[in-house]
């Protein structure tokens, strides 16, 4: 594995490599989310990139930037046992300058859930996909459903900018009591733990109504709220279509159900595509 730490040291990497390109780019603290979408870009392509760059263009003021959970040394080894060919791990200096051209998230799409919480944070991380993507030259570039609405708007990017990459949706990994693993539950202690696991309860309460035959949007939502309870905040609970527009029914095959919530000192997010 190649550990290159600048463009011109990724680049050369680069030109050892010959096939096409994978590619995963994370904020690091690799857990089993990250590693589900590493083996499987491992899969399916003949080469490998991975990134490691906690961005800060997408952290508000008063966000955990500096707090952000950092392991260096447990990352690389990890990449290198997942047979990653490139691991990219830039510093702020490489991927920025101080007048950068802007790409903004979408009026409405952008600016709702996550957007209306973290307003600024997905111009953020557009302007830092694309940079990757560009970086990468990768043919598939590998992002969870966990961040679902991130999800929708890098698929729009790549739409709108004409981007020959194409995005593969990868599965939520979940703890075996069904807490949806991020790098940020590190901050739950053990009540906290057990408190978290309400999200994915309510996203189960939301399946069981649905099965049942409740298709009505505002009566799935309070049905998810009553089993909310153990959270400290509800931030939101939504039910959208696939490219984030407000739904009065569920569509199935076409509809995410999400729920955001503040449990201790983290907040979580965790979402259901039904
Ligand atoms: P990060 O939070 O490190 O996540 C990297 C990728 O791992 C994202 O595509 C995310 O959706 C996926 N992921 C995280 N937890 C997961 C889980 N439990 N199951 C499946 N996939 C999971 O998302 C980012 O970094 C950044 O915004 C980034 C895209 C790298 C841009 O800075």
């Amino acid at each position: 594995m190649i550990i290159a730490k600048t463009i011109d040291e990724l680049y050369n990497a680069k030109q050892t490599l010959s096939g096409s390109i994978g590619f995963v780019p994370t904020m690091g603290a690799l857990h089993h989310g990250h590693l589900s979408l590493i083996q499987q870009a491992r899969k399916e392509n003949e080469n490998l990139i991975v990134s490691i760059f906690v961005n800060p263009t997408q952290f508000l003021e008063g966000e955990d930037l500096d707090a952000y959970p950092r392991k260096e040394v447990a990352d690389k080894k990890i990449c290198e046992l997942s047979g990653v060919d490139i691991l990219f791990m830039p510093d702020i200096g490489s991927m920025y300058e101080s007048d950068e051209l802007c790409i903004g998230a979408p009026a409405i799409r952008g600016y709702i859930l996550e957007g209306e919480k973290r307003p600024g944070h997905f111009d953020g991380m557009l302007q830092v996909v694309m940079k990757l993507l560009n970086l990468s030259g990768a043919t598939k570039a590998y992002f969870g459903k966990k961040d679902a609405q991130q999800l929708a708007l890098i698929m729009q990017m790549v739409k709108n900018y004409f981007m020959d990459v194409e995005i593969v949706l990868c599965e939520i990994v979940r703890d075996d009591k069904g807490l949806a693993l991020s790098s940020r539950n590190i901050y739950l202690d053990a009540d906290e733990k057990q408190r978290a696991l309400a999200l994915s309860r309510s996203l189960k309460r939301a399946t069981k109504l649905v099965m049942a035959g409740e298709l009505n949007v505002e009566a799935i939502k309070k049905g998810m709220v009553n089993v909310l309870e153990d959270v400290d905040e509800i931030e939101y609970v939504a039910i959208v279509d696939r490219e984030f527009n407000a739904l009065k029914e569920v569509k199935i095959g076409n509809t995410i159900i999400l729920v955001a919530a503040w449990v201790g000192k983290p907040r979580l997010i965790d979402n259901l595509w039904i």
